[in-house]
Parts: C-alpha cells; structure tokens; sequence
C-alpha cells in the first residue's frame, strides 16, 4: 500500500503529475518544485511542461521519471544514440550542443560566484568540443553474457551498477567503438564467459578497453582475471583486421570497481600509443591517465601555456601531473618544469614523452603533491609558476596552505569537477590569491560533466 503524502512530502511514488522543470541540477537530471519540494527528473529540459511518475520521495527531494513532454523547450533535439537514458553514459543528447555549451557556463558561473561572492570574476564562454559526438577516444565496455551465452559489449545503467547491453556509441570515436563491437563478436568464438562479481566469479572475461589516437592508432586491452587467455592468439589477424594496432591483455582479480589491474601483458603492435599534442609526443600506457578527447586536451594546454606565460627565467611546478600532459609544454617555454605524480606508470611515460619530444628541463617523481610542495623553498627550489589538475576530488588538505607559503606569480587550476572546484577556489581566495578568469571546456559533450580552467594569481 503507497503511504499517503506527509505534510513535508507532497507526493507519493507512483504519483503521476505535470511539472514544469525549473533548471538542470548540479548532476544529470532537471529539477521540478513541487512547492517547496524538489524532484529530479532525467531526459527533461530547463522551461519545460512534462509528465512524470514519481519513483522515490525521501524527506529531502523525489525522483522522477519521464513519461511524456507535454510542451517541449525550443532547444530540444532528437538524442542519436538509441540507448540514451538507459546507458548512464551521456545525459544531455537531448538538448542542441549550442544549448549545452551555454549551460555548462551557468552551472560554472554558480559554482564560482558562490565561491567568491564579489571577488567572482564573469565565467567565459565553454570551448566548444571540435565535434559534439565522436570525441571519446577512450572506451571501456564492460562484457555481458546472455542466458544463450552469447558475450555483449555492455555499459552501466545510469546510477547503477546494472550493465546494459549495447550497440552502438556515437559519443565514442568510430574507431575505438568498432573495435570493442567488433572484439566482443570474436571472443564469442573463444569458450570463455563474462565474469560478474557476484554470479560469475570465476569467468575469465572483464571488459574491452580501447585507447585511439588522433592519427589512428588503437590500442586493444582485454581484461580478465587471469594473465592470459587462451585462444586469443588465434584471433590475431581478425583483431588486426578490424582496426587493432596493438593487443594486450591486463590481468585483473582485483575491486571490481577498477578496471585495470597492475600487470598488462603486450600480445601483438607496441605496449603505448602515441599522442601529438602542442608541438610534443606523448606516449601513453593502458594504465596513465590521459585525456578523453585529445583535440580538446590540446586546447586546455593553450589555454593554461597562455595564462601562466612562462620565461626562459621561470621554473613551472605541475601537480598531479599524470604522464606529463601540461607539464612538456610549460617546459618549452621555462627554464625548468617539474612534475609529480603518485602514478609510477604515469611517470615512466612521461619522461619517455620528454625524450620523444626532444624536451631537456623537464623532470618528473613519482610521489605525492603535498610532499612534493612541502619540500619547496625549503630543500627544493620555489616554483614561479603552478599548474595543478588534481582528480575529483580536488586539492587535498594542506595544499592551499602550501601554496600561500610559496607565493607562485600565477596559479593554472584545472578541474574535471566543480564541487571540489568550489571549495578550493573559497580557499585560495582566503589564503590571498585572486582568481583572474575561468574557462570551461567541453571535454565530455552530451553529458553534465565540466571541466574549466580558473586562472589564479597573488591579490595585491
Ligand atoms: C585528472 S588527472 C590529471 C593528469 C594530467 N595533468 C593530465 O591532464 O593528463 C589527476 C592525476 O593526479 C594523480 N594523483 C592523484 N592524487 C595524487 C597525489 N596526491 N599526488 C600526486 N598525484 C596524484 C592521479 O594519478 C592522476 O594521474
């Protein structure tokens, strides 16, 4: 029996009702008042009249889901994917990419004025992706088996830990999506099945991952819970075939929230790919964090190179520096940059990226950023200038009062997350630096991700 509303909840699951959607949420969804209660409701638009069924009502706010639009908004566009909504892969194929453009500027926009109040500087326009689809050069798909055994190419479900089975990603670059499809159709020929934590534990199959490079290189991990698969070396030819310069398998028993173990063993091509970005190579391992979308990685690099200008006098800090993305750049134009990341594999490529790029200051360490910063002006050398491009989680404590102690002529703070960016961003204000300008970037269209640069320098 569906309890009746309470006084504070006005709704029941299971309510069917109109709402008219007031704006989009911090996440994927819109948000519908019902008074003073908010629902979220996915797949809808800000300004529009649509007809939902309420699925949850906790004492803070509902959810919703979509059943019809009853007025649409003018900005609404057919999704091209046919597994939108059900994939939790993309949120907003529904909305014109101008339209997306412009709201990733507004949620930024009250990320940073909230942060700052009046020292807020007016958030640019987003940098728009080279193309809306097409641009996620990295694809894991995770594997599916159906009751008949036959393995599918599968994603999560949005906010679940549910796979979907899919067929098709048009927000993935061509090559890299045919080539998991196409990878899933042969391991179908091998007698293996997907392994689930739960009901499949012993299976040897994980995912599919693919790494694609501007020019056409495609790097193919398979990942299962042991070293090697049998048989794969007889499907060789045909993984070559359909578009794999490389093939190797990453062996992984491990959390099944991490997609990669530690151990990855090549089988045919070379072990990395390689990337050109800004004048420099990148050589990047299965396990190194690289950017989605290269094309837009490069223009976070400008963007970053410009506000920090380094000189033939200065020395460039970059933290969490991964496989050296901004740090190879700053260097062509410093006397010295020094990167530090936890990530060993991260470290060995990018000094293999410094020497393929001819780059001689650059040095990097495999170790923690606040260590790293703590060291400095003390045994180490003050760096003038710092980037910074932490994970979402933002700058762990202790970093922003590092920072105050060292005084950097310019700051470049890039964020994948604006939360996290909201708090660091109150931070530094406190601790005397200024934030000159933010840029967002659209390394993720179609969904509700923002990345930004903010741009930092002392106050007078
Ligand atoms: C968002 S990635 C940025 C990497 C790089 N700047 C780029 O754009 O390609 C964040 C990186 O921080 C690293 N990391 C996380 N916590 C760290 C810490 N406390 N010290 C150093 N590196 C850390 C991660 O391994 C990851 O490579």
């Amino acid at each position: 029996m569906p309890r009746p509303p309470s006084r504070d909840i006005p709704v029941v699951r299971g309510d069917r009702l109109s709402v008219t959607v007031d704006g989009f949420g911090d996440g994927p969804d819109g948000i519908a008042r019902i008074g003073d209660y908010i629902v979220f409701v996915p797949g809808v638009l800000p300004g529009e009249r649509a007809y939902v069924e309420i699925t949850s009502a906790a004492r803070k706010y509902g959810r919703a889901s979509l059943l019809e639009i009853e007025q649409p908004a003018a900005d609404r566009v057919e999704p091209r994917c046919a597994h939108f909504l059900t994939c939790g892969g993309c949120h907003r194929q529904h909305q014109a990419y101008a339209a997306q453009l412009r709201s990733k500027q507004a949620r930024l926009q009250r990320t940073v004025s909230f942060a700052l109040g009046d020292g807020a500087p007016d958030v640019a326009p987003t940098v728009a992706a080279a193309s809306p689809y097409g641009e996620r050069h990295k694809v894991a798909a995770q594997l599916l088996q159906a009751p008949n055994g036959r393995l599918t190419a599968a994603l999560h479900r949005a906010r679940s830990p549910e796979l979907v089975a899919i067929h098709e990603c048009p927000a993935s670059d061509a090559l890299a999506w045919d080539l998991v499809e196409r990878t899933v159709e042969l391991l179908n020929r091998l007698p293996h099945g997907a392994w689930d934590p739960w009901f499949a534990p012993k299976a040897l199959l994980r995912s599919v991952l693919v790494r694609t490079t501007t020019d056409g290189y495609a790097h193919l991990v398979l990942v299962a819970i042991e070293p090697r698969i049998p048989g794969l070396e007889d499907l060789l030819d045909e993984l070559r075939a359909a578009g794999a310069s490389s093939v190797s398998v990453n062996h992984n028993d491990g959390d099944p929230a991490r997609l990669l173990g530690p151990h990855t063993e090549l089988l045919d091509g070379r072990p990395f790919v390689f990337e050109h970005l800004a004048g420099c190579t990148y050589r990047i391992a299965p396990t190194t964090f690289f950017q989605t979308s290269p094309r837009m990685a490069e223009q976070l690099i400008e963007h970053v190179v410009e506000w920090l200008a380094p000189t033939p006098a200065d020395d460039v800090g970059d933290l969490y520096c991964g496989g050296g993305l901004l740090t190879l750049p700053l260097a062509r134009r410093a006397r010295s940059a020094f990167g530090i990341e936890r990530n060993g594999f991260a470290i060995d490529d990018a000094r293999a990226s410094a020497s393929e790029s001819r780059i001689q200051n650059a040095t990097f360490r495999a170790g923690d950023s606040l260590g790293w910063l703590r060291a400095c002006g003390r045994e180490l050398p003050k760096p003038h200038l710092v980037a910074m491009d932490p994970p979402r989680t933002g700058l762990e404590a202790g970093i922003v009062q590092e920072l105050q102690r060292l005084r950097p002529a310019r700051l470049a703070y890039v964020s994948c997350e604006p939360q996290s960016l909201q708090r660091d961003l109150r931070d530094l204000q406190a601790a005397g630096f200024r934030c000159a300008a933010v840029v967002p970037f659209d390394m993720f269209p179609q969904t509700c991700h923002v990345e930004s640069v903010a741009m930092l320098e002392p106050a007078r």
